[in-house]
C-alpha cells in the first residue's frame, strides 16, 4: 500500500491522520479538501513535498473524483460536515457532502478495485440514559437524532451495500468525540478554552450534564491506520478510550487548568434533540486488531491541547468571532 487519497484532510482529525501516516508509514499522501470554513490549509503546513499533495476540490465532483481514486491504492474518507449545531441551523450541505459526497466515492472505487475506509461517529446510534450499563457495541440498533448524524448513518448505510451489491472492498469506523490540536473553535472544548484566553467564560448548553466519551485524536488515528492494514473487508469497528466525562466535568477541568474558578461559566440555551450520553465498547478492535490508545489519561491529554491553543492563536484567532457571532444569534 502506497498510494492514499485522504478526503477532508484539511479538517481536524483527517489532518492529523496525515500527519499521523507521514510521521509512521512510507506511503504517499493526496489531500483533497473543499477547504470549507472548517478546511484550513495551516493544518497541513510543513509537510515533505516529496510524499505530500494537497487537491482543492469537493467530493461530489465525479470526474475529480474518479480521477483521483484511479491514482490512489486506498481512500480513507473524512470529509464531512461534521457540526451538529450547523445541521439544526441548514441541514442542506450535510445532505450533499455526507450523502451524495459518499455516494460519488463509492461510485469511483467500485470503479477502480480501489480498497476503502470509511470514518464515522458514534452518533449513528442515537444517545443512552445515563445509568444504563450498556455501551454502544457494534451490533447496536441505529437511531440517529440530529440531521448531522442521520446523514452520517445513511452515508454507512450506502458503504454496507456498496460492499455487499457491489464487492467493494471497505472497511468502516465509528469514533467517539474527538479532542486535541487544529479542532475548529465551534466545537465544545477548543471554544471553552479560547473563551477563557480571550478573557470570557465558557458556555454549557442547558444543565451541563450531558455525557460525551472522549478519545485523543492521535488515537483516533492510530486505529484507522491498524484498520486499514489489518482490518477484515466489510467489518465495521468502534473506536473508544473509556473517557466518559459530562460537559460540566470538562469545564471546571479547562477553567482549573487555566488558573480559573471551577464556577466561573454560564449555562445558556441547549441543543434542540441535544443527546443525552455517547459510550464506546471497543473490545472488538481491542481484542481482534490489538489497537491500544496512549492517551489513557483525559486531563494530561486536556493539559496539552489547551497548551496548544495557548502557542497557536494564529491558527485559530481568524475563526473565533465569526463562530461566536453565530452563537450568539442563537443565545448560546
Ligand atoms: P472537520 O469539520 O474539522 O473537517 C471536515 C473537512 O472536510 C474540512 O477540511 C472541510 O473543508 C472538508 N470538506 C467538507 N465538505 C467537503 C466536500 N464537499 N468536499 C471536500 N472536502 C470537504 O471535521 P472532523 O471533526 O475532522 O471530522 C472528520 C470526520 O470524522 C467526519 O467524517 C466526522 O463525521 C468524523 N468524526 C468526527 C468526530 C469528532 O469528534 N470530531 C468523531 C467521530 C467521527
Ligand atoms: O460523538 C462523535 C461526534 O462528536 C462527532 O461525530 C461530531 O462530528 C463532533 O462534532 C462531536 O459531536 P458533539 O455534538 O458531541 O460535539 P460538540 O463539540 O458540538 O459538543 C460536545 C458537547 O458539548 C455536547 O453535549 C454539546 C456541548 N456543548 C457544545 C458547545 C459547542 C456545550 O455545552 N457548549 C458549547 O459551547
Amino acid at each position: 500500500m502506497t498510494k492514499i487519497l485522504v478526503t477532508g484532510g484539511a479538517g481536524f482529525i483527517g489532518s492529523n491522520f496525515v500527519r499521523y501516516l507521514i510521521n509512521h508509514t512510507d506511503t504517499s499522501v493526496t489531500v483533497l479538501d473543499k477547504l470549507t470554513y472548517a478546511g484550513n490549509r495551516e493544518s497541513l503546513r510543513g509537510l515533505p513535498k516529496n510524499r505530500f499533495t494537497f487537491v482543492l476540490g469537493d467530493i461530489c465532483d465525479a470526474s475529480l473524483v474518479h480521477e483521483l481514486v484511479r491514482r490512489n491504492d486506498l481512500v480513507v474518507h473524512f470529509a464531512a460536515e461534521s457540526h451538529n449545531d450547523n445541521s439544526l441551523r441548514d441541514p442542506s450541505t450535510f445532505i450533499s457532502t455526507n450523502l451524495v459526497g459518499t455516494y460519488t466515492l463509492l461510485e469511483a472505487v467500485r470503479r477502480y478495485g480501489t480498497r476503502y475506509h470509511h470514518i464515522s461517529t458514534d452518533e449513528v446510534y442515537g444517545d443512552l440514559a445515563l445509568e444504563d450499563p450498556d455501551r454502544f457495541t457494534e451490533s447496536s440498533p441505529y437511531n440517529p437524532s440530529s440531521p448531522y448524524s442521520a446523514t452520517k448513518a445513511g452515508s454507512d448505510h450506502l458503504v454496507r451495500a456498496w460492499v455487499r451489491s457491489f464487492g467493494v472492498e471497505a472497511t468502516l469506523s465509528n469514533c467517539s468525540n474527538n479532542y486535541g490540536p487544529y479542532q475548529h473553535v465551534e466545537k465544545f472544548i477548543p471554544r471553552q478554552i479560547t473563551n477563557v484566553l480571550d478573557g470570557g467564560r465558557p458556555r454549557l448548553y442547558g444543565a451541563g450534564l450531558n455525557v460525551r466519551d472522549w478519545i485523543h485524536v492521535d488515537d483516533h488515528s492510530s486505529a484507522v491506520l491498524l484498520i486499514t492494514t489489518e482490518g477484515k473487508i466489510g467489518e465495521t469497528y468502534l473506536i473508544g478510550a473509556d473517557g466518559e466525562r459530562n460537559n460540566k466535568e470538562v469545564v471546571e477541568t479547562i477553567l482549573e487548568l487555566l488558573g480559573q474558578p471551577r464556577d466561573a461559566y454560564d449555562h445558556v440555551n441547549d441543543r434542540a434533540g441535544h443527546d443525552l450520553r455517547y459510550a464506546i465498547d471497543s473490545t472488538k478492535l481491542r481484542m481482534e486488531l490489538g489497537w491500544r490508545p496512549i492517551f489513557s489519561d483525559f486531563n494530561t491529554g486536556l493539559a496539552a491541547t489547551i497548551e496548544w491553543y495557548q502557542a497557536n492563536e494564529a491558527w485559530w484567532r481568524p475563526q473565533k468571532a465569526q463562530t461566536e457571532a453565530t452563537y450568539a444569534r442563537v443565545g448560546q
